[in-house]
């Protein structure tokens, strides 16, 4: 799977083409089980309990969602009480988070940036900037995505990203197990995609895209590095869904890795905050 690096423009390209499609399809199709707009619309939670729990009360604060795709976790925010600010690269995705704003009635700002180059707009003005589930992959850049974070929390707010762990993602298959994917290292990768999470037998056009591994080591010193002080770092041997559907499901409904006689972490959680400007 490795493959001659991109440059960072280009890579950015080939990733947004493709994510130009998700955004396109997600939600678009009646079998889209995981993306379902409709019982959305009708008052569906789409926020998992391990996010909830760490961003807390929401209401009354100024919320950036990093990497919003097409903004159902963003209005769900929205629908705590929070000002929100959703952020995505794809033109499509944003342009879809609009409608869905509309279309719940929920007050939302959708803004079409590259997380790694916010706009100074942003600065400063948001008590949390809260990303969850697929998002460091797609960063070659983690010191400028941090730096981004940062600018854009008031002092004292906080980052709360929830990703899938470093460990899970060196592993391709369990059954064989078959591991493909650096433990972090930050180079990056070529690979073909040809369909969604959101919906497995979904055959889609095969598309190039560059991803890149962070161990959790290189992302917590990106955070404290951008001037951020880490508060929490969680790793998680449950999950509440699947996100790449090689995971066994136990009987409680919660999704592991097994490894040995244990497990091994499927998700981080880092919650990171900026100082006071007169803290020492
Ligand atoms: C897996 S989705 C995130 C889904 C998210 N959990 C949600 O709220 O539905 C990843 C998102 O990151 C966006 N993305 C990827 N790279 C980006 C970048 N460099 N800048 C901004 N958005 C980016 C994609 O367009 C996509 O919408």
């Amino acid at each position: 799977m490795i493959d001659t690096p991109a440059n960072a423009d280009d890579a950015a390209a080939l990733n947004r083409a493709m994510w130009e499609t998700r955004a396109r399809v997600h939600g678009s199709t009646a079998t889209d089980r995981f993306y379902d707009v409709e019982s959305f619309v009708a008052g569906r939670e789409t926020l998992h309990l391990l996010e909830r729990e760490l961003v807390g009360d929401v209401a009354g604060k100024d919320l950036l969602h990093l990497q919003c795709h097409f903004g159902m976790n963003t209005l769900s925010w929205a629908r705590r009480g929070a000002r929100v600010t959703g952020v995505d690269f794809s033109p499509t995705a944003v342009e879809r988070a609009r409608r869905l704003a509309e279309r719940t009635g929920l007050p939302a700002t959708f803004v079409e940036a590259d997380t790694q180059r916010l706009p100074d707009s942003l600065a400063g003005r948001f008590d949390l900037a809260v990303a969850t589930y697929g998002i460091l992959c797609w960063i070659g850049d983690l010191d400028a995505w941090m730096r981004g974070a940062a600018m854009a929390l008031r002092p004292g707010g906080s980052l709360v990203l929830v990703d899938l762990h470093p460990a899970f993602q060196t592993v391709a298959t369990l059954e064989p197990l078959v591991v493909d994917w650096p433990y972090g290292g930050g180079e990056p990768h070529r690979d073909t995609v040809t369909g969604t999470y959101a919906e497995p037998g979904l055959s889609l056009p095969a598309q190039d895209v560059i991803e890149y591994p962070h161990s959790l080591g290189e992302i917590v010193t990106a955070a404290a590095t951008a001037g951020l002080t880490v508060k929490h770092l969680g790793e998680h041997v449950a999950a509440e869904f699947d996100p790449r559907g090689i995971l066994h499901q136990g009987p409680d409904g919660l999704y592991r890795l097994p490894f040995g006689d244990s497990h091994l972490p499927v998700m981080y959680s880092l919650v990171a905050r900026a100082p006071h400007p007169h803290a020492s």
